[in-house]
């Protein structure tokens, strides 16, 4: 069906019936009962299952990154902040992609601090009205109102998305905010995968394999570049940071916690379909229309599953039960029906009986919660009032259940 006749299904009585794959059943049918059944044996097998059939393979680091520089400013944000900028080059040529580091880190806070890493959408300029943040040179999408202008980032583009980046108010609270401006890794187009990190692994005008990965794969990739140079930051926290993304970076956040068992905690903001969402419900965005809409982002076979759901031999709570025993927390907003707000709660929901082996509470209901009721379990869910965003209520619930887990600055 061509897309301009298709319409999204927003009617839960036309949820199709599913089986979901069980999370605790081995590829040979046998349940996993012990936890180091999960650990060794199934774990691998749903890492397997996703790369081979959903995101793609994932790379290890490349031999030549460096810091190229790093900047260190005291007393930015009227004394409330230390800014660092570090400016991260994946190989040796003039010529190699590079990726800029924002990081601030409360003044006042005991080192090294624990917090947040993120990406964000439109540069690391765009979170924060702060003179001193370098405006990317990567391109951008263009965006008039917000002062980017023929795909490049003006002054006036400085702060522009400040209601989704509650700085001030995270640092307050003691975390730090680390973040990366997704289109350095891999500008958010299909060009047949020329630009951004893309052409290190992969000669570009070669053929791709059915697990390729794709633009996910590579700022997932990109999240763990960024922990490698924050573990080396002595005023950082490196072992007790949480990766958080909203939309399709809460898809990337998802991808990287699995991918990178040194995340202590996942945080997935709106991330829908190819994030939290079951794929089953066909509720929403789907596995058809989003493969279509954006064949760039997951592995080509991923795309063989549209309007085949049913044969996916995953879906998404087994992405949550793969961050299990770490803190995991999927947001939703009541608005978002694109996102499925319901299947994101039931993956969650689906993914506690691996945490519940693993000998955590899990997530400590079994019903949909009503809007604006948190549930802080080791599995945290909420759906707030209001629509695809991401809202300082949302960063208030990261925190408060960060320190609860001893992921906050008290605990350090
Ligand atoms: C589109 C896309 C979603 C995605 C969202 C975003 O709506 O269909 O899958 O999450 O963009 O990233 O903002």
């Amino acid at each position: 069906m061509a897309d301009k006749d298709w319409k999204p299904n927003y009617d839960e009585s036309r949820v199709p019936e599913y089986t979901l794959p069980e999370a605790l059943a081995l590829a040979d049918g046998t349940r996993v009962t012990a936890a180091g059944t999960w650990l060794d044996r199934r774990r691998p097998q749903l890492m397997a299952l996703f790369q081979e059939h959903v995101y793609g393979r994932m790379h290890g680091p490349v031999p030549g990154m460096r810091i190229e520089w790093m900047s260190a400013h005291h007393d930015v944000l009227g004394g409330l902040a230390l800014r660092k900028e570090l400016c991260v080059r994946f190989g040796e040529g003039a010529d190699a992609p590079s990726m800029l580091v924002l990081v601030y880190l409360p003044a006042a806070a005991r080192r090294p601090v624990p917090g947040f890493l993120t990406l964000n959408f439109r540069g690391n300029h765009s979170i924060c009205a702060d003179p001193g943040i370098t405006l990317t040179r990567s391109w951008l999408p263009r965006d008039p109102d917000h002062g980017i202008v023929d795909h490049r980032a003006t002054e006036a583009a400085r702060g522009s998305r400040v209601d989704r980046w509650p700085v001030e108010r995270i640092l307050r609270r003691g975390f730090m905010l680390a973040t990366v401006y997704y289109g350095d890794l891999d500008p958010d187009f299909d060009d047949g995968f020329r630009n951004g990190v893309h052409p290190l692994f992969d000669a570009p005008d070669a053929p791709r394999p059915p697990d390729a990965w794709g633009a996910i794969g590579a700022w997932a990739w990109g999240l763990s570049r960024a922990l490698d140079c924050l573990e080396k930051d002595a005023d950082v926290d490196a072992s007790r940071l949480a990766v958080m993304g909203h939309s399709r970076l809460g898809k990337t956040a998802l991808w990287a916690g699995a991918c990178d068992p040194r995340f202590a905690a996942v945080i997935s903001n709106n991330s829908g379909c190819g994030g939290a969402a079951l794929s089953r419900r066909c509720y929403g965005e789907t596995v058809g229309r989003i493969t279509r809409s954006f064949p760039h982002w997951f592995c080509p076979r991923f795309r063989e599953y549209a309007e085949r759901e049913s044969e996916l031999p995953v879906d998404q709570h087994e992405l949550i039960a793969l961050m299990a025993p770490r803190p995991v927390y999927v947001a939703s907003a009541a608005e978002d029906r694109w996102a499925d707000p319901r299947g994101e709660f039931l993956s969650a929901l689906h993914a506690d009986p691996v945490y519940r082996l693993l000998g955590t509470e899990g997530l400590p209901t079994r019903d949909w919660p009503p809007v604006d009721h948190p549930v802080h379990g080791r599995i945290g869910y909420h759906v707030r009032t209001g629509g695809h965003d991401v809202k300082p209520y949302d960063w208030d619930q990261y925190m408060t259940f960060l320190e609860k887990h001893g992921l906050g600055p008290a605990a350090g």
